[in-house]
């Protein structure tokens, strides 16, 4: 069975105080059928520790937005699994296009990055995609099975998620087709050997095109950036009609 995973990515935004204010608006906006989807919040490091406590026991669970290799070390400006472990986070966001575009991520170091998680008990959402340019040469699919064969050697795909997210559609506005993420989303499922990977789609989700995207039969959720920032905007992700 796929798991359904709706996951916010809140990049460099939200304080401990806005963090708590959208978790007041949120939590009463979710409805009960959500009970069958997970729903995660990949919050900045400095508000995951006040999240935890303040959603112990609840159904929303919490990812980070990257992960160190080593368990600790004198590495400026990283976090360890065993950090993110010990404050109750689930979830870590691995290889986002702006962490491979601004911090020099590559491949390499995101398959560390990958194996980590999973040491440290996290599951990993690995993001693939494939640029404007890319697009357009028609190597779409060439480069995300590249990505898929570089990022995921020695990872246990008992315990992955993976994003598709082609750049080109991230913070954009300008959203896929839900058909043809659907098209590569069964693409990169043809490259796994576990067939129950959660594979979410991701770029520019907004409650108006949800609804078709959940509707694909190959899309098992969102990775949502933007319009996960606003309590009832992505209350309304959450909450999507299937
Ligand atoms: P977006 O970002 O929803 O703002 O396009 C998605 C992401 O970067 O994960």
């Amino acid at each position: 069975m796929r798991k359904i995973i709706i996951a916010g990515n809140w990049k460099m935004y939200m304080t401990q105080a806005q963090s708590l204010e959208f978790l007041q608006v949120f939590k009463s906006e979710i409805e009960e059928r959500v009970g069958t989807r997970e729903i995660v919040l990949c919050a900045p490091f400095t508000a995951l520790g006040l999240l935890s406590k303040t959603l112990h026991g609840g159904i929303i669970r919490l990812g980070a937005q990257n992960i160190h290799w080593e368990s600790e070390g004198p590495y400026t400006g990283e976090i360890s699994g065993p950090m993110l472990k010990e404050i109750g986070v689930n979830y870590v966001i691995v290889g986002h296009s702006e962490r491979r575009q601004y911090f020099g991520e590559s491949d390499q170091t995101a398959n560390m990055r990958l194996r980590a998680a999973q040491k440290y008990g996290l599951t990993p959402i690995l993001c693939v995609g494939e640029s404007k340019a890319q697009r357009d040469a028609g190597d779409a699919e060439e480069v995300i099975i590249n990505q898929l064969k570089s990022d995921l050697p020695g990872v246990n795909q008992q315990d992955l998620v993976i994003a598709y997210e082609p750049i080109w559609a991230i913070g954009t506005g300008e959203t896929c087709a839900a058909t043809e993420a659907n098209r590569v989303i069964k693409l990169i499922r043809s490259q796994l050997y576990n067939p129950d990977v959660t594979i979410q789609y991701g770029g520019s989700v907004k409650p108006d095109n949800i609804d078709e995207i959940m509707q694909q039969n190959e899309i098992d959720g969102a990775l949502v950036g933007g319009a996960s920032l606003d309590p009832l905007t992505f209350a309304r992700i959450v909450n999507y009609l299937a």
